[in-house]
């Protein structure tokens, strides 16, 4: 009997906090009315009308987001207390608006409103692949692969603060169909650049729009590395195709073996690392703007190998082993030849007393410099009058 009281008086609580709540969950009517014009190739005015059963003394604003995908653009990113907006946009995907009626703070006791979406489909290709690249700061450039054939095609751009639209000044071609344009003019720390390429199609103007952010698509390429090995030297360089070369530094990362180094940024074009003969290096490197010309970098070098990984133990016994025997080898060679050519290497110095005696014998100064300065000693033969007898001969001596 207790028991059942207790749920009684439970369920009665709950429903009295229930109903409490229900009241105030109460959603906001939506705006109405909403229309969307284009006011130019880029801008859209959004319109709309105050929702009609609202409690007048309910205060208002409109909440609004931009995005590819409705079901992401839902944090009320723009709020105003006008019935329109304006925006910049382009159509290469497509965009959803998502508006909601928010109370403005204190006055109002209600939940944002449902949200009413207006959706602006991508526009039918007539040129795909449109790509750009900032290459070095200096060169903005555009190409397309065009889709429709449309004789008069032609492209334009604006800064996205500013309504003017540049024409295309310097086109690209490929046999006679406009495929890119250089565009002219200053993009640094511009953040979007519109484009529209429109031309006719059955008498009719048809066009693209595309939106792009110069600081994405500063392009750099990546420097061509080389290695050379000067005994247990290695000396990688690298060249540089890039044409503003006064704001490039490198980095460069190798691995040696397993343990990989990465190189701060520098200015140098080369580097020169010992040379581990034991072990393979993988070289890399890229180009980086330099802090006083912009940001950005290239994407890394090809990658270059020299040498190889060698079984450690098999290099110590090479290193242990097999280079002291070698040494050791030719040592004793040096000392054979050494023995069998040393009369050259180191030939005999003439023995002084022989040397004084030739000088103070009968010879002359001219004889006795060519002994010193040339090397061998010649005995100088005495000369021996062999005809010359003091003693008559004994037959001589008998006819007396
Ligand atoms: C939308 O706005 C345009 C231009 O402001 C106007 O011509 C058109 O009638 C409006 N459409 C609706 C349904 O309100
Ligand atoms: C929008 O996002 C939802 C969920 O993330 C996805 O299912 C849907 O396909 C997307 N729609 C478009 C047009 O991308
Ligand atoms: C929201 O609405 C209130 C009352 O209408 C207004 O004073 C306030 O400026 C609005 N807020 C914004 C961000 O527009
Ligand atoms: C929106 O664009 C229209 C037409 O370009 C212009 O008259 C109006 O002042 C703009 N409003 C805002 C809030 O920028
Ligand atoms: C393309 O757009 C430009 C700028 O709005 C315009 O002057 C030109 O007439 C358009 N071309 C065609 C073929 O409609
Ligand atoms: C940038 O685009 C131009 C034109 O397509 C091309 O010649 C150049 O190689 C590109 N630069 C880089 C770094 O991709
Ligand atoms: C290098 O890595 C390989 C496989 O990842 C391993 O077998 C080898 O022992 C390592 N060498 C060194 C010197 O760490």
């Amino acid at each position: 009997m207790f028991h059942r009281y207790l749920d009684i008086s439970l369920f009665i609580c709950l429903s009295v906090a229930f109903v409490g709540v229900e009241n105030k969950l109460e959603f906001l009517p939506a705006p109405e009315y909403v229309n969307l014009s284009w006011t130019s190739e880029f801008d859209v005015k959004v319109t709309w009308k105050a929702p009609r059963d609202l409690d007048p003394r309910c205060k208002v604003n409109y909440t609004y987001d931009t995005a590819q995908n409705c079901s992401t653009a839902d944090i009320g990113s723009h709020k105003t207390n006008n019935l329109h907006f304006n925006e910049s946009i382009t159509t290469e995907h497509g965009i959803c608006f998502r508006l909601r009626t928010v109370p403005a703070a204190q006055t109002c006791d209600k939940f944002k409103s449902k949200p009413v979406d207006i959706i602006v489909p991508p526009h039918k290709a007539l040129v795909e692949d449109f790509k750009c690249n900032y290459s070095c700061m200096k060169a903005f450039t555009c190409t397309w692969t065009p889709v429709s054939n449309l004789p008069d095609l032609k492209m334009y751009y604006r800064y996205r603060s500013s309504p003017h639209l540049f024409p295309c000044s310097e086109y690209q071609y490929d046999e006679l169909v406009k495929t890119g344009c250089k565009l002219s003019g200053s993009f640094q720390e511009v953040i979007d650049v519109f484009f529209l390429i429109n031309g006719t199609q059955d008498g009719k103007t048809v066009r693209n729009t595309f939106q792009r952010s110069p600081n994405d698509l500063v392009k750099l390429k990546p420097p061509k590395p080389d290695v050379k090995q000067d005994g247990i030297k290695l000396h990688f360089e690298w060249t540089d195709n890039n044409d503003c070369s006064e704001c490039l530094k490198y980095q460069y990362t190798y691995k040696k073996c397993n343990s990989t180094y990465l190189s701060e940024e520098t200015d140098k074009r080369q580097v020169e690392l010992e040379y581990d003969f034991a072990c393979q290096y993988k070289f890399r490197v890229k180009s980086i703007y330099s802090s006083i010309c912009g940001e950005g970098d290239s994407v890394w070098s090809e990658e270059l190998i020299f040498g190889e990984d060698r079984d450690p133990k098999g290099f110590s016994l090479v290193a242990f082993i097999v280079i002291p025997v070698t040494l050791s080898l030719c040592l004793i060679l040096a000392l054979v030849l050494f023995r069998r050519h040393r009369h050259i290497i180191l030939p005999t110095i003439p023995e002084p007393a022989l040397f004084f005696k030739d000088m103070f014998g009968n010879k002359d100064l001219a004889d006795v410099k060519s002994v010193g300065v040339q090397n061998l000693y010649v005995p100088i033969e005495e000369v021996v009058e062999s005809k010359i007898t003091l003693e008559p001969e004994p037959s001589q001596l008998l006819n007396l």
